[in-house]
């Protein structure tokens, strides 16, 4: 397992769609494992495959240490409803964080690692987790969608 480099703000990748995962090889697993050792190194909540350079349609998340870690290929929203304002953050944005609109209630389908059909439906920090790593697949990045004046940079 290695730690991977994090793309930041101003990588043109991080604008960019994912493709869709055909293949759970072995390079698919060892990829999740670095993404899951690199959230962990960087205190995250969830990753997506293309901050880490790979455009493949994988996302990790774990909303806290004791809590499960989801591994989600392929995702798609099945439906969402609600809205909820949260504060949010970006391991590719490490210095900004703002206000944002997300759906209060998501529901998905996906594979896991195994290639098993999986179905989740979220509520609050995971749901707001999940929509915004689903954004990333779709080379969409929360600052782009902020509420205006909410945007807090803090210096490092
Ligand atoms: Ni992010």
């Amino acid at each position: 397992m290695a730690i991977r480099s994090i793309r930041t703000e101003g990588d043109e990748i991080l604008k960019k769609k994912s493709k869709k995962v055909e293949v759970i090889d072995e390079k698919v697993i060892e990829l999740i494992k670095d993404m899951i050792e690199t959230l962990h190194k960087y205190d995250g909540v969830g990753l997506a495959a293309v901050q880490v350079g790979i455009l493949k349609q994988i996302v990790v998340i774990q909303e806290e240490k004791d809590k499960p870690i989801y591994i989600l290929i392929n995702p798609e929203i099945i439906s969402q409803s609600g809205k909820q304002i949260v504060e949010e953050g970006c391991l590719s944005f490490p210095n900004k964080f703002a206000k944002i609109e997300r759906p209060e209630k998501i529901k998905i389908r996906a594979l896991n690692e195994k290639g098993e059909k999986i179905e989740i439906t979220a509520k609050g920090l995971l749901a707001q987790a999940i929509s915004h790593e689903i954004d990333h697949l779709n080379g969409e990045v929360f600052i782009d969608k902020i509420i205006p004046g909410t945007l807090e940079i803090v210096k490092q």
